[in-house]
């Protein structure tokens, strides 16, 4: 069962962008982050929830997609994210917050899985702009992670890393996308 859901946990990158998602949804997902283990138990994260047309139409620029796919300039049309959840660090309780920035967005996307949902964590971000569009004090919020969200509409497989070595993901004609994963004889040391 967890399996199925982590399975099914992939990154997507192109959405039914017509599919809403409601603040509600976005709250019940931030919901189970605040559940999740926390370095000291300090909880510094801050969750941004981004829903409304005109919003995620100003942050779409402000990330960046694919970087291994350069020929293709990420979504497009109504095919880009319904919704996003950034994820903040509120650097007056904690600075360094990357092992829980990694549980929460696991945990945000393993939930919109269960939902139907899907989509990209992101961290190639113009995190100065961010902060100033949704009007957020710099000297106290970091922005660690964007979780771009939406209906997902393209299918991802995971295979095996080929005899080259290379884990970079890519795509066949039909834009069908591949995920390398190392095999687990080559991860247990
Ligand atoms: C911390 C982190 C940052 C990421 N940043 C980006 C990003 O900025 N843009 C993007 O298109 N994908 C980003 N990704 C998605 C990865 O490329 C993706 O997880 C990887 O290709 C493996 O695919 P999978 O999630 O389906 O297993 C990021 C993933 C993680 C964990």
């Amino acid at each position: 069962m967890l399996k199925e859901l982590v399975l099914k946990t992939r990154t997507y990158r192109r959405f039914y962008g017509t599919e809403q998602i409601s603040d509600e949804t976005l709250r019940s997902l931030v919901d189970l982050a605040r559940l999740t283990a926390s370095s000291k138990n300090a909880q510094a994260l801050r969750f941004k929830l981004v829903g409304k047309k005109d919003e995620c139409a100003k942050l779409f620029p402000l990330v960046h997609w694919a970087g291994f796919l350069p020929e293709w300039g990420g979504p497009k049309g109504d095919e880009k994210p319904s919704a996003y959840i950034l994820i903040l660090a509120d650097t007056s309780i904690q600075k360094d917050t990357k092992i829980d920035d990694g549980i929460a967005a696991q945990t945000i996307m393993l939930g919109a899985t269960e939902l139907g949902l899907g989509g990209c964590m992101m961290g190639a971000i113009e995190r100065k702009q961010i902060l100033e569009l949704f009007s957020l004090d710099e000297s106290r919020y970091t922005v660690e992670l964007v979780l771009a969200l939406g209906k997902p509409k393209e299918i991802v497989k995971i295979v095996s890393v080929g005899n080259d070595g290379s884990t970079k993901y890519f795509r066949d004609e039909s834009q069908t996308h591949f995920v390398p994963k190392r095999d687990l004889k080559d991860i247990i040391i």
